[in-house]
């Protein structure tokens, strides 16, 4: 049984800006296993929110390959990459980006590919937003909002999940909080999840840990 869900193999990320090269990423060797849970730090620049955008589909290799499902990303078409992304990849990202003008509810239902208003009950229930189906991002905290974007990245089931930074806006308490619940996720129900994280309380929660320096995994 294959139970790699990302590969990458000797990954190179360069952008151009202008003439001006910058390489994010230097010749990358990563597994993903399903079933993991793992926490990457590292200092600014060093590459991770590039890491992430590559195992989320976001953005595509300049040299070497990502594998996801044993499956070269490049090798799909943008309407592809984009199927792929919303029916098997969740994220989270450090400021929530949920829509102001939606209710929780809707907020959840947004990116389903069949929207269903009692599945995302049910999600917004293992959140612990319970009472709060009908409320606006304005009428939130900082951690409820962080666990409505958790419940809209479950949407559509997907078998991985992807975080940047999403403890970065948090106090302590809502950190462990949204740590938690990531670790039940991935304990209860198996789910893949990846962390980009500055805090290391937070990375205590994974069971593995990446670290990353200028462009590359030490
Ligand atoms: N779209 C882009 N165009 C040009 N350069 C970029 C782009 N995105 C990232 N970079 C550069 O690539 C390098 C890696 O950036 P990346 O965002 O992956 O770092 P990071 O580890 O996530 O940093 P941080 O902890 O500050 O979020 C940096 O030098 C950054 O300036
Ligand atoms: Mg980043």
């Amino acid at each position: 049984m294959n139970d790699t869900v990302l590969e990458f193999n000797q990954v190179w990320k360069t952008y151009k800006m202008g003439t001006e090269k910058v390489k994010a990423l230097r010749g990358v060797d990563l597994i993903i296993k399903k079933g993991s849970f793992i926490a990457i730090m590292g200092p600014s620049g060093s590459g991770k929110s590039t890491l992430l955008h590559l195992a989320g589909i976001l953005d595509t290799p300049t040299e070497g390959t990502v594998l996801m499902n044993g499956k070269n990303i490049k090798d799909y078409s943008g309407k592809e990459q984009a199927k792929q992304r919303r029916s098997n990849i969740g994220f989270i990202f450090q400021r929530f980006n949920l829509m102001p003008q939606l209710t929780v509810l809707e907020n959840v239902m947004l990116p389903m590919i069949s929207p269903d208003a009692e599945k995302a009950k049910i999600l917004l229930d293992k959140v612990g937003l319970k009472d709060k189906y009908k409320r606006f991002q304005k009428q939130l905290s900082g951690g409820e909002q962080q666990r409505v974007a958790i419940a809209r990245a479950l949407a559509n089931d997907p078998y991985i999940l992807l975080a940047d930074e999403p403890t970065g806006e948090l106090d302590t308490q809502n950190t462990r909080l949204i740590m938690d619940l990531l670790k039940n996720l991935n304990e209860n129900d198996g789910l893949t999840i990846v962390a980009v994280t500055h805090n290391p309380l937070a990375a205590e929660y994974a069971k593995e840990l990446i670290k990353m320096q200028d462009g590359n995994i030490i």
